[in-house]
């Protein structure tokens, strides 16, 4: 019998993960497979009771259960403690441990981009204060980055960030209409909010008019790849990052943790990038 991994959410039936995580099985030489466990949140307690049942060595979770998820743990890492989310689980002597791989695969996959960017006394904007901004934030935090602004609709949810500061992390929350003033002062700038997702590709939750030359944007929405701000953001001289190497990143991590293997899988980026182009 070879590893037992999978994925709980609802809905997931149009999941990247099955193939990415089938794709680091092969590129690891290993027996295994990942499957699908979706279920609704009246599903859940059978999804939870079968996965232990089953045995699986780990899995990942992803909406709605990041938070809930945590109840069924026997343990949990720090940093997603601090989060408040866990999107994977690895089943070690017989105990579920949670971890947040999220905020670590996004900072890994900026490095394989711009292997320089994070090593600079760089600022930067985050869009957004929900989930996904919340393990960026505090990944950002641990590489030393020290002026991380935050602007979100809703005040009151990127104030909720704050508490994942250390003492020389300088924040101050924005509008996003303050954000667009002073745009001209971040040498990167994360999307990580909704706006721009399929089939709302028209939306763009900033304009990008005062960016910066050689400024860095990045969007974690990765469906389309081509978001109307990034297409704005080279438009203006800028650099692009795309959101599905966020994805490919994440999974190695959660992939790392569950076998302790570190692959190589710089080449799966373009390989998913042809195919969100080809969709
Ligand atoms: P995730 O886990 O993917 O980060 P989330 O926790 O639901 O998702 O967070 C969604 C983020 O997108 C939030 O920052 C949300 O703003 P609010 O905190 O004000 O709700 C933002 N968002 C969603 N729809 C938006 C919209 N139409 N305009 C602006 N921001 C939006």
């Amino acid at each position: 019998m070879g590893y037992k991994f999978g994925l709980i959410g609802h809905p997931i039936s149009h999941s990247l993960s099955p193939w990415m995580q089938t794709k680091f099985i092969e590129l690891a030489q290993v027996n295994g497979e990942y499957k699908l466990y979706q279920g609704s949140p009246d599903e859940l307690e059978n999804v939870i009771k079968h996965l232990r049942e089953m045995e699986i060595d780990g899995f990942n979770v992803t909406v709605p259960y990041k938070q809930v998820i945590i109840d069924y743990l026997d343990e949990l890492d720090a940093d997603a403690a601090k989060l408040g989310a866990v999107n994977t689980v690895v089943l070690r002597d017989g105990k579920w441990v949670g971890y947040s791989t999220d905020g670590e695969g996004y900072v890994q996959s900026v490095k394989e981009k711009y292997p320089n960017l994070l090593k600079r006394d760089i600022s930067v904007l985050l869009l957004g204060a929900g989930g996904a901004a919340r393990g960026i934030y505090r990944s950002l935090v641990q590489q030393n980055i020290t002026h991380i602004d935050i602007a979100n609709r809703s005040l009151n949810n990127a104030e909720s960030l704050l508490s994942l500061k250390e003492s020389d992390t300088l924040t101050s929350v924005l509008s996003f209409k303050e954000a667009e003033e002073n745009l001209s002062t971040y040498d990167l700038i994360i999307q990580t909010t909704s706006v721009g997702m399929k089939p709302n590709v028209q939306d763009q939750v900033i304009q990008l008019n005062n960016i910066k030359e050689n400024a860095v944007v990045s969007d974690i929405v990765y469906q389309p790849i081509e978001t109307k701000i990034l297409k704005e953001a080279q438009n203006n001289g800028a650099y692009v990052h795309y959101g599905h190497s966020m994805l490919i990143y994440q999974g190695q991590k959660a992939f790392e943790k569950w076998t302790g293997i570190n692959l190589e899988v710089n080449h799966l980026t373009d390989e998913l990038e042809q195919k969100l182009r080809g969709e």
